[in-house]
């Protein structure tokens, strides 16, 4: 399995290129389902999950053509997919492959709005808490399909189709909301989300559902309407920069020290974690070309953060932010409120040398002036780039074993911090 080793105390200088966010591009390629047209999707992230959603969607029938790179393009540049999904030969998603990863278990919403069947596997367990999917199961049954829970899979019929109906989640939900939407665009009728998730990953399905015919008003705003139309057409749509890996490097130059252009980052999708990192001390400047980070000279602030939806402080940066806090200047207080058991880091942390106290959703963190390296193991995807963001500013080497889950969700994280004065590298086997 693959290791990396990082030796600490480099800072940080030069250019990251930003790449399409992978919570975009797995609802998007997803919904490619609800068409018999190709959907091209630009600027899609060369990683483990998407890999592996481009499997579970050739399992349904989806032909998937990525095309190659072009002299002058970047050698970032993400890929360009053409997605057809034709012909579905199989309306069922097997465990297999639902359990290697949750998001799959959307591929629910646009097999039963065209196929208007589907059968799918309980996605299972995560290490980030229980994360059920009951929200997404009663917004398609509002939406008029009959579900049962079946030998570990949901089975799901809407023999007429789905019909549009009101749906109000009792709490935010991205999953729920994808779910709903994607459902609801071949609905007869009508649909109404209410409390509907406002992260910039749905506006950016719902624009591209807007180029394929759909008719949808408010994406991004907790109302959103879907008036249902009676087939989808091909489109090409361009995957919106991520978020979370930007306020990752962001992160992680505060940490280090130095100065650091995000390129192709927009502001506008991260201004809660911006604004904690210039109270922490980091001089944000929005530019043409993304954000700068800096930090030179003066320690880091302790900061007082609560994870929330958007545009709240991201529980995808919250352990990012932790790693951070573990060499700020004083006592840091970080609530996490979107999911239980998201503490998974604390403990690797603490192998550096980190002060942490956890006190039910609530981490305390007692500042030390030095991380020392250590061996870690990675336990998530955020909590393994966490551990990445201590070892750059500790003192020694650190092996951060287990980093599959790297590989899921940061593209050539190594290659991007190394070219900014990074002491990293992979080692295989
Ligand atoms: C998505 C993101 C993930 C991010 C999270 C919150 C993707 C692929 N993943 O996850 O990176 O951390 O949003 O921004 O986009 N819940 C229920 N019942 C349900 C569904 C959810 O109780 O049926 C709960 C969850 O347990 C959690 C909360 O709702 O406590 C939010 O979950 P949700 O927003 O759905 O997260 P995901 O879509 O799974």
């Amino acid at each position: 399995m693959d290791r990396i080793r990082i030796v600490g105390g480099a800072k940080l200088n030069g250019t990251i290129p930003i790449s399409g966010a992978k919570n975009a591009a797995l609802p998007l390629m997803i919904a490619a389902l609800l068409t018999e047209d190709t959907l091209i999707l630009d600027n899609v992230p060369r990683l483990a999950d998407v890999a592996q959603l481009q499997r579970i969607l050739g399992n349904h029938g989806v032909d998937i053509m990525s095309a190659g790179k072009r002299s002058g393009d970047h050698q970032y540049q993400g890929q360009t997919l053409h997605i057809s999904a034709k012909n579905i030969i199989d309306t069922t998603a097997p465990y297999e492959l639902v359990s290697k990863m949750r998001a799959s278990f959307w591929v629910i919403a646009p097999l039963l709005a065209r196929m208007h069947e589907a059968k799918v596997s309980l996605p299972g367990g995560c290490a980030i808490g229980t994360r059920p999917v009951d929200l997404l199961i009663m917004a398609l049954e509002k939406l008029g399909a009959t579900i049962a829970i079946d030998g570990g899979y949901v089975v799901a019929s809407a023999p007429g189709g789905l019909r549009g109906a009101e749906i109000e989640f009792p709490k935010v939900t991205v999953s729920g909301t994808h779910v709903a939407l994607m459902a609801a665009t071949l609905a007869k009728g009508t649909t109404i989300i209410n409390n509907a998730a406002c992260e910039p990953e749905i506006t950016d399905v719902a624009d591209c559902l807007i180029k394929m015919g759909a008719k949808i008003s408010g994406a991004g705003t907790p109302r959103i309407v879907i008036e249902g139309v009676d087939q989808l057409h091909g489109a090409r749509h361009t995957v919106l920069p991520d978020r979370i890996e930007a306020g990752t490097y962001a992160m992680a130059v505060a940490m280090t020290g130095g100065d650091v252009q995000l390129s192709g980052a927009r502001p506008e999708l991260l201004q809660s974690a911006l604004d904690v990192l210039t109270e922490a001390g980091a001089t944000i400047t929005v530019n043409n070309e993304g954000i700068r980070v800096a930090r030179n000279g003066a320690g880091i602030n302790p900061v007082t953060v609560t994870t929330a939806p958007f545009p709240g402080f991201p529980t995808d940066l919250q352990a990012q932010l932790m790693a951070l806090m573990t060499c700020a200047k004083g006592v840091s207080h970080i609530t996490e409120t979107i999911f239980e058991n998201r503490f998974m880091h604390v403990q690797e942390l603490a192998r550096f040398g980190a002060r942490i106290q956890l006190d039910g959703e609530t981490a305390t963190i007692d500042g030390v002036a030095k991380l020392r390296g250590a061996p870690v193991m990675a336990t998530d995807l955020r909590a393994s780039v966490s551990l990445v963001i201590a070892a750059l500013a500790a003192e020694g080497e650190t092996m951060v074993n287990r980093i599959y889950h790297l590989d899921r969700g940061f593209e050539r994280l190594e290659d991007k911090l190394s070219a900014c004065g990074a002491t990293i590298e992979r080692i295989s086997g």
